[in-house]
């Protein structure tokens, strides 16, 4: 007879798999290291375990204790699982940027979960983060991971990933890829290939665009892709193990990750997609005698409602869903990322400077109210502002002219520039108008009249080749 006596032995040791037909033509070997075969679906089963037994020895977490942690998801899962061999509760904080499914899953296990607003600094007392420390102050018997800044994170990392891959490739290993969201993976299992190949393994971090690790200096930005990037570096990473960071766009990683489903059979998450696209650049650059291991975090179920949600990627302009025949808005109207068809304005603009402005605006009918610059992501907007909201806001006596922007502006729905005027209306509801997004990036605004306009005038055109194709 065999078996497990618990899932915690089940965690680690996970496959290599190459892969072919994304990898094809290129000289060196990719191989996959798939962490969704852990128990638990991720890579964080490996940092879950450790952490917990680092709490237990050093006498801070004790039989009936509450296991607290900030997780977008896959660390809480490992937890949990941890937890429940173990008998101790957990309660986790996740932004709301994270897929409702994720959180489903926590919640499955028996966790606590509570969600907090994504788009706050970290040190504000509203991210997920402090909330997190102030309900380890507040819960009697709890203790506080933090998968970011645990030395426990690189270690698994350095004592379990990095000799299995080593082992796995029979030292043949010359590139390891990973994506940096902690930094725990690459900078332990980055730091062992270095020690054991004596620096010949180059360790290769992927990195979204708008986060730290690929631009210290540069603004961060908000990015689609979950559970890598950060706005600052954590203790838990070491910016001395990588010899590269590859900045990846929501856009690559995601097409990445929906080919690596349809064309290899691996449905994962979007980071993966992220690694997996850093991965191939750096193996075009190689020759047969190199070997190049990226590991792919977690699985694509979580992501089943966004990545592989064909609307979800239609609206933001990712993917034209081939079953939307008409033309698309990007033929239709002018719009551009670099120069958004519409008055972009910072929220302390006041209403009487953003009227001035509109005037000057031909044809100009809402405002994007943003404290960024183009190239802009829609979690930066603030809202719109319609022009005859602005123009009852300055006769409305309860208000100043010299209030912000900002006190008028309200969210709109957001369509894809890939969409057709027919298919964009649908998700208009009954709003005026919506944010127009072109690969994740705001490209103008449309109005409902507009699309309204647009979609007779397609469907005149196409009653007109049907009547000609008839005759
Ligand atoms: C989905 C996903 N990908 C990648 C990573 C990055 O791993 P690490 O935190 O070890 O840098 C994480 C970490 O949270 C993750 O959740």
């Amino acid at each position: 007879m065999h078996y497990q006596n618990s899932l915690l032995e089940l965690i680690g040791n996970t496959p290599l798999v190459r892969l072919k037909r994304v990898a094809a033509g290129l000289p060196a070997t990719v191989l996959a290291k798939v962490e969704y075969l852990n128990p638990g679906g991720s890579v964080k089963d490996r940092i879950a375990v450790r952490m917990v037994e680092a709490a237990e020895a050093d006498g801070r977490l004790r039989p009936g204790g509450t296991i607290i942690e900030p997780t977008s998801g896959n660390t809480g899962v490992g937890l949990a699982i941890v937890a429940q061999e173990k008998g101790y509760r957990c309660l986790f904080t996740c932004p709301d940027k994270v897929a409702a499914d994720k959180i489903r899953v926590l919640r499955a296990y028996g966790a606590t979960v509570v969600i907090c607003p994504a788009t706050v600094p970290v040190d504000d007392p509203r991210s997920y983060r402090s909330v997190a420390a102030r309900l380890e102050r507040e819960t009697q018997g709890a203790v506080l991971l933090d998968q970011y800044s645990h030395p426990e994170n690189p270690r698994s990392h350095y004592l379990g990933t990095g000799p299995e891959l080593w082992r796995q490739t029979d030292g043949r290993i010359t590139h390891f890829v990973a994506g940096i969201g902690t930094g725990g993976t690459i900078s332990g299992a980055g730091a062992y290939l270095k020690k054991v190949s004596h620096g010949r393994v180059r360790i290769i971090g992927a990195d979204p665009e708008g986060s730290i690790y690929s631009d210290p200096e540069g603004p961060v930005r908000p990015y689609l892709l979950e559970g890598v990037g950060q706005p600052q570096l954590p203790r838990s990473y070491d910016p001395t193990v990588p010899d590269e960071i590859i900045r990846v766009s929501d856009h690559e990683a995601i097409t990445m990750t929906r080919r690596l489903a349809r064309e290899e059979a691996l449905l994962t998450g979007g980071s993966c997609g992220m690694a997996a696209v850093a991965a191939l650049r750096v193996a075009e650059r190689l020759t047969p005698d190199d070997l190049v291991v990226v590991l792919l975090p977690d699985s694509g179920r979580g992501y089943l409602a966004k990545i592989f949600d064909d609307q979800w990627v239609a609206r933001l302009g990712l993917f034209d869903d081939p079953a939307d025949t008409g033309p698309r808005l990007r033929e239709l109207l002018p719009l551009s990322v670099e120069r958004p068809r519409a008055i972009v304005l910072q929220p302390e603009v006041s209403l009487l400077r953003a009227a001035t402005l509109l005037d000057h605006y031909p044809g100009g009918t809402h405002i994007v109210v943003t404290a960024g610059a183009p190239p802009l992501r829609l979690a930066e907007v603030v809202g719109l502002v319609a022009a005859h909201t602005l123009r009852d806001a300055l006769t409305d006596p309860r208000r100043s002219a010299i209030d912000p922007i900002s006190s008028v502006a309200t969210v709109r729905p957001h369509v894809g520039a890939g969409q057709s005027a027919s298919a964009a209306a649908c998700h208009l509801d009954a709003h005026d108008a919506a944010v127009v997004i072109e690969r994740g990036f705001v490209c103008g605004v449309v109005t409902g009249d507009e699309l309204d306009d647009l979609t007779r005038a397609d469907t005149a055109r196409t009653s007109r080749e049907t009547a000609l194709e008839t005759t």
